[in-house]
């Protein structure tokens, strides 16, 4: 969805310079198509067996975009008010609708089962107390997944594993069998499944594998308990490719994953987040000054990292082109934004085409975790998004004004 045809950038039949000139840089662009093919691809390799796709909003929570999915079918995973909030307003069915991370409020526990949300991921003890206790004042029964640490290594970047022992995430596995018994004694506690995500940008299938072992064990030790679960969540992670990863596709995960499912009164959940998101955006960025100095040439561009913060947070490789296709020379340079901070870059030491001064760059593969964590640091307005669909397209979020840097304060 994102190519060169006749040597010019194109999202689907778009050309892009002809979105960046109406719209303005820096500006992400999606293509709402691949968000689509991807969700499909998901969705028919796990066919074969009962499934619900979560797509993790917190990869990308633009309406538009969570709109697609839940238009397609998908439910959402979300880790906030605000998520359920977005995830409501964007259509998803709240009976599709999971609710995951370890510091979830009162307020937000009571909102979810206002919403009648299909299942709370829960990882503590205390927390699981606490949801028992705000049910109970609303006279509700809580559905609950309980989230296993299963001491797994997901084989990526530290920042993003989570399915380690070391790692906040998820009920130690030793004391998960007494959880899920006293759970059990709870009268405002429906148990219903069993959780784990080990982490994000997973790019062989053997963690899963490994995962899905580890949880079906404990599956068959609670049914011996007398607790039988309904649904198994193994959370996301899924990678893309951004530089020359090959992660495994959803088939390749699908055929690993389904002979150990088989005959199993189990629906399984995924959260994939990035995998739906990543390779559907762009972010377009304009060239404003090219300097050399020394040994190095640096490419200043109009985007930063408040607004892709991948690069300077986790050293994330994220491929950088021009708009058009040509011959010209290619430069080793460092291609970095106006933020006063070092780490503020998007390409360093990167043989690119050298680019003129005013011409447009597109970052690759940043649908995901691009905007979502974009900030306002060094009182850059957030930008604008856009998404394309066939031959048309759209402003999917305004690009901030000076007067919505000021919103609220005195
Ligand atoms: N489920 C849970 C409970 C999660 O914590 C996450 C991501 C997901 C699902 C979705 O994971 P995915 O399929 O997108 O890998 N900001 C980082 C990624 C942080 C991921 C946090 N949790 C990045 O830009 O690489």
């Amino acid at each position: 969805m994102f190519t060169f045809k006749r040597n010019q950038f194109q999202v689907e039949d778009v050309l892009v310079r002809d979105i960046v000139e109406k719209v303005g840089t820096p500006v992400y662009i999606y293509s709402k198509n691949r968000i689509l093919d991807n969700f499909k691809l998901f969705d028919q390799a796990f066919n074969s067996l009962p499934h619900l796709i979560c797509y993790a909003l917190k990869a990308n929570s633009n309406l538009s975009v969570a709109r697609t999915l839940a238009v397609a079918g998908a439910g959402t995973d979300i880790v906030s008010g605000g998520e359920l909030y977005r995830a409501l307003a964007s259509g998803f069915r709240a009976k599709k609708i999971v609710f995951s991370g370890v510091g979830k409020t009162k307020d937000e526990m009571r909102y979810a089962l206002r919403a009648g949300i299909l299942m709370f991921n829960v990882e503590s003890s205390e927390e699981l107390n606490v949801l028992n206790e705000v049910a109970g004042v609303m006279k509700k029964k809580a559905r609950v997944a309980i989230r296993v640490n299963p001491n797994v290594e997901a084989d990526t970047h530290h920042h993003i594993t989570t399915g380690k022992q070391e790692n906040k995430f998820g009920i130690h596995k030793n004391t998960l069998l007494d959880v899920y018994k006293n759970a059990k004694k709870l009268h405002n506690i429906e148990l219903h499944g069993l959780q784990a995500h080990i982490g994000s940008q997973i790019t062989s299938v053997k963690p899963y594998v490994e995962l899905l072992t580890i949880l079906l064990d404990f599956i068959d030790k609670l049914a011996k308990q007398g607790i039988v679960l309904k649904t198994l969540d193994i959370g996301g992670g899924l990678g893309i490719t951004y530089d020359k990863e090959v992660p495994p596709t959803p088939q390749d995960l699908a055929l690993a994953l389904t002979p150990l499912l088989r005959e199993r009164p189990l629906t399984l959940l995924f959260e994939p987040g990035r995998f739906m998101v990543g390779n559907s955006g762009i972010l377009v960025t304009q060239v404003l000054y090219r300097k050399e100095a020394g040994e190095k040439t640096f490419v200043i561009v109009d985007a930063a990292m408040n607004d892709l913060a991948r690069p300077a947070l986790y050293d994330a490789y994220h491929e950088i082109t021009p708009l058009v296709q040509d011959r010209r020379a290619q430069r080793v340079v460092d291609v970095v934004g106006p933020i006063c901070e070092s780490g503020d870059y998007f390409a360093r030491q990167r043989k690119i085409p050298f680019p003129k001064c005013g011409e447009y760059l597109a970052i690759l593969s940043a649908g995901a975790y691009g905007f979502a964590m974009s900030s306002q640091y060094n009182s850059r307005p957030r930008v604008a998004e856009v998404m394309a669909d066939g031959k048309y397209w759209k402003i999917i979020r305004k690009r901030e004004s000076l007067k919505d840097l000021i919103r609220g304060e005195k």
